[in-house]
């Protein structure tokens, strides 16, 4: 854990606290300005380990120095991250224990920025973070709220809590390190006229949770969404379309650059025919309205040469298995993963989810969990789907 100055340093020693109640092993180091926040013997009484804070300490280097305190970690986060910490990292600065942990480290880095929100919408601290994450650091929050210093808007450490969950995923398996994946989210919206559309219940949390997964898989991650009300993870693309043209649009330009690709979105299957530049009358007692069947953005991934690894979903109302299946064959599939719809807590805009996942000679249930685990376990699968799919062709 590293802590640097910000009066959100207090929250750090909760989060210490949980980590140490989930089972990890605490090592915290501290720079000279976040020891002005919180004292060290506070971060030592709550880890049970001595606090480092000195690059060069005669004493700790020969006990555990900086560079076998980088390799000790499975993980380093920085919490609270000041604008100032950022930009340091940004630069790759080690004139300080802090810094040079983070320049000597092998494992993930994340960090958890809070400042003063001006301090956080310049354009020189988004440019560092940015660049960043182009790096594999990841960024969890700020979030938004009323900030220490009077002022309103991003700027919060995330909590403690939200923060140890996101660190569940982060000490990351790695799995899928080195490739690409492009997973497509959310609803589409096809337009009938300037104050109407069609649209789906999809509100692009299994999307989303899958995003999130594909990062902490160690993935680079790009992802194309309709409209949602959630805010996506950071990846490394991210791209909103409205309707099921678009999303083809943005899919078929991308895929072919992508390793893997999951299409988790629920796509319109018909769109209007005509789109009425004015607002259609209520007149009639009855109206129809022409619809046309869209393009398959799936089938046409699938078809890419040498496509990547394809990953459909199936939202059924029965049968799933056989529908499934069905659409795993007719679209050349790698695989699928379905998932039943009509209740509360499977399928469309639920916290939860449950999948019964296919491909040509085997098949797996992942049962009721949260779409966050679900997503998890489905990246595991795809990993080792995608790898086993590799060593055939290569051998
Ligand atoms: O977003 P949430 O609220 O979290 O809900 C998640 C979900 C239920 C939307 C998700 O888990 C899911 O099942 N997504 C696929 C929904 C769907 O459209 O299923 P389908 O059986 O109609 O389509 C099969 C596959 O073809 C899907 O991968 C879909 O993305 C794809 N498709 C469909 C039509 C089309 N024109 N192009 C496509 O690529």
């Amino acid at each position: 854990m590293g802590v640097t100055g910000g009066i959100a340093a207090y929250k750090t020693a909760e989060l210490t606290r949980l980590l140490r109640v989930e089972g990890a092993e605490v090592r915290v180091a501290m720079t000279e300005a976040a020891m002005q926040f919180v004292g060290a013997l506070t971060f030592q009484a709550l880890s049970g380990n001595p606090v480092h804070t000195q690059l060069l300490d005669a004493q700790t280097e020969a006990g555990m120095g900086h560079i076998s305190l980088a390799r000790w970690a499975d993980l380093i986060l920085i919490a609270p991250a000041s604008a100032d910490f950022i930009a340091r990292l940004r630069a790759g600065f080690a004139s300080d224990l802090l810094s040079a942990l983070c320049l000597a480290r092998t494992c993930p880095l994340a960090i958890a920025p809070a400042m003063n929100q001006a301090m956080w919408k310049h354009p020189a601290t988004q440019e560092n973070v940015a660049r960043l994450t182009d790096w594999g650091v990841q960024i969890l929050g700020p979030a938004q709220g009323s900030l220490a210093c009077g002022e309103e808007g991003p700027g919060r450490m995330l909590e403690p809590s939200v923060l140890l969950q996101h660190l569940a995923g982060l000490s990351g398996s790695g799995v899928l390190t080195g490739l690409s994946v492009l997973i497509s989210a959310g609803p589409t919206r096809e337009p009938l006229d300037p104050v109407r559309y069609l649209s789906n219940r999809s509100s692009g949390k299994m999307g989303l949770a899958i995003a999130l997964a594909a990062l902490r898989a160690g993935a680079k991650v790009g992802l194309v969404h309709g409209p949602i009300a959630l805010k996506p993870p950071r990846c490394h693309e991210q791209i909103q379309v409205e309707s099921a043209q678009e999303m083809h649009r943005a899919v078929l330009e991308r895929a072919a650059a992508y390793d893997i690709y999951i299409g988790a979105a629920a796509v319109a299957d018909y769109t209007p025919m005509q789109y009425s530049s004015q607002k259609i009358k209520k007149t009639d007692d009855k109206l129809s309205i022409p619809l046309s069947k869209t393009a398959d953005i799936l089938a046409a991934v699938a078809q890419i040469a040498p496509p990547p690894f394809t990953v459909g979903f199936a939202a059924e109302s029965e049968d799933l298995e056989n529908y499934a299946r069905g659409k795993l064959q007719n679209k050349k599939l790698d695989m699928i993963a379905a998932n039943a719809i009509g209740n509360d807590n499977t399928g469309f805009n639920s916290d939860t989810n449950a999948l019964s996942v296919f491909w040509q000679d085997g098949s797996i249930v992942l049962p009721l969990a949260s779409k966050t685990r679900i997503a998890e376990q489905l990246i595991n699968l795809i990993a080792q789907r995608f790898h086993a799919k590799n060593s055939t062709q290569t051998s």
